[in-house]
């Protein structure tokens, strides 16, 4: 599991191939996403890191939950591409090509699909600018959907991270260009719903 994982840390392959979430998600997109700005991220991360043989044993689950005991030099560079690490990760792990079943959990949790896409999609929309909308469990056990900007992850603030929904523009940009609206809706279509549940049972 890549939260386990340590320095230095290495670009995984995709659990599918580039092709794989046509027509929702394009080829050309999931190779920018994941073989150049995850990359970019991963490298990032190991460069801070370099200097600092004490936080290399850390697993990324641990850097980004106890982020505020890093030396405040580190702190920025970890939050931003170690977010960037564990985010990339768990969105490209947590889609599949289409036709996977709604998740009975969350549909009882949020009172059906539609209205928790309603949910999903009204916070999405309204990350301003760069980030993510995510699935988390409170510290109750209780599933909620809330807005990060940028590659804040849910951890740093006591919430379990459980699904998440890049909106940074390279996300959608060369397939739906300026239309985050459209994306979000082709994205609904692609959701591990299988991996999702694994996690939520995992998690609680
Ligand atoms: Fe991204």
């Amino acid at each position: 599991m890549f939260s386990k994982e340590t320095y230095p840390f290495r670009l995984p392959e995709l659990p599918y191939a580039y092709h794989a979430l046509e027509p929702f998600i394009d080829q050309r997109t999931m190779y920018f996403h994941h073989d150049k700005h995850l990359k970019t991220y991963i490298d990032n991360l190991n460069k801070a890191l370099e200097a600092y043989p004490e936080y290399q044993t850390w697993t990324l689950e641990e850097l980004l939950t106890r982020l505020p005991e890093l030396p405040e030099e580190l702190r920025t560079p970890v939050r931003n591409n170690g977010g960037g690490v564990y985010n990339h990760e768990m969105y490209f792990h947590l889609m599949a090509p289409a036709g996977q079943p709604f998740s009975t959990e969350v549909a009882e949790a949020f009172g059906g699909e539609d209205n928790w896409n309603r949910q999903m999609k009204a916070a999405a929309l309204g990350q301003f600018g760069s980030g993510f909308a995510w699935l988390v469990l409170d510290t109750t056990g209780a599933l909620k959907i809330i807005a990060l900007p940028n590659q804040d992850n849910p951890l740093t603030i006591g919430l379990q991270p459980i699904l998440p929904l890049d909106v940074w523009e390279h996300a959608y940009y060369l397939k739906h260009q300026n239309l985050r609206s459209d994306y979000i809706d082709d994205w609904f279509h692609v959701i591990n719903w299988n991996a999702v549940e694994q996690r939520l049972n995992d998690t609680l």
